[in-house]
């Protein structure tokens, strides 16, 4: 199958690359990040979480993050909500597009959200049902698609299962996480083909953490196969801390840079993508993540 012209990029650095630093990134920098990254062409940038306070203190922040930023018209905020709350929570500060989670592995996330698959896609009903009244688009992530840090393989039938169910209950995409970065290719292609046999490809999204190195090579196996969104954080941030193991997702830059050179448009200015990595992982205080920002640092 030919590649897509164009891929959407969703920017998922400010939440899933902010919630695993262990240092405390302050509120006006995470501000500047989307900012930054609204900046360079980005149409989604995922801007915080709405998570409970207690399990993620990193994004305790986030209704003083979501107020702060200034929103450009075109781009789309979307932040992470785990139940009513969540929701409740975002939408004081007028977020208008959240992102509810769940995974394909019930061991998973029972350490993730203290419920097993099935009672958090109830706990999601009410959220979709509000989210349906207020106008408000919902993405879905299913995450350890590829492989569980605690049950190990994860059966294709279960992640069919739970993207289907977010597609059914009104999710407009629904992101299929390798949350610990077990995959390879032809796994990744095989998982990718078995749920878009159920869920329409373009409400499809793949989003690869980075631990094994395989994250570029799945990607393209799977852009081979039609998916036209993919997410990836800026520096190569990220990971779960409720996931053993788990390491950055797929630098943004390295996403770009690849999508560019197979002709694959983005609207990304990849230059103000490297110059912001850079900054950030000053921020962060410790090298970047992505090949393309330390290449270009030493060009
Ligand atoms: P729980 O402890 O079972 O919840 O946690 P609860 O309803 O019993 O509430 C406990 C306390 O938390 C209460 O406070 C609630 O008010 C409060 P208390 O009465 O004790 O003072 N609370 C909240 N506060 C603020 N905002 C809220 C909220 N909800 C409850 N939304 C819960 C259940 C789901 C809340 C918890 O497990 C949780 O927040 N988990 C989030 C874990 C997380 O953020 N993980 C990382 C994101 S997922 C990910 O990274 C994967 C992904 O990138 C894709 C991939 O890579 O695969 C998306
Ligand atoms: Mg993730």
């Amino acid at each position: 199958m030919a590649l897509p012209s164009m891929v959407r990029i969703v920017e998922v650095g400010p939440r899933d690359g902010l919630q695993n630093e262990s240092a405390m990134v302050p509120t006006a920098a995470k501000i500047e990040l989307v900012d930054r990254l609204s900046a360079t062409g980005l149409r989604t940038v995922e801007a915080t979480s709405f998570v409970s306070p207690k399990w993620v203190p990193q994004l305790a922040d986030a209704a003083e993050v979501f107020a702060g930023i200034a929103r450009r018209p075109g781009v789309a905020y979307p932040v992470l909500v785990p139940n009513l709350q969540g929701y409740e929570r975002a939408r004081a500060v007028g977020a208008d597009e959240v992102a509810v989670f769940t995974a394909a592995s019930d061991a998973f996330n029972r350490r993730n959200t203290n419920a097993g698959i099935d009672e958090s896609l109830e706990r999601f009903a009410p959220v979709l049902e509000r989210a349906r009244v207020d106008g408000v688009r919902v993405r879905g992530y299913v995450s350890t698609v590829l492989g569980c840090p605690y049950q190990g393989a994860v059966p294709l039938a279960d992640v069919v299962r739970v993207a289907r169910a977010l597609h059914a209950m009104g999710c407009y995409e629904v992101s299929l996480g390798d949350t610990i970065g077990v995959g390879t290719p032809a796994k990744a292609r095989d998982m990718l083909r078995a749920v878009a046999a159920e869920v329409p490809m373009p409400a499809l999204a793949i989003h690869f953490h980075d631990t094994y190195g395989q994250a570029l090579a799945n990607v393209l196996a799977c852009l081979e196969e039609g998916v036209a969104v993919v997410d990836a954080a800026v520096s190569g941030t990220g990971g779960c801390p409720y996931a053993r193991g788990a390491s950055g997702n797929l630098a943004t830059e390295d996403l770009v840079y690849m999508l560019h050179g197979l002709g694959i448009a983005t609207g990304v200015d990849l230059d103000a993508l490297v110059d912001t990595g850079a900054w950030l992982s000053g921020i962060l205080g410790r090298a970047t993540g992505s090949r393309v920002t330390r290449a270009r640092a030493t060009a």
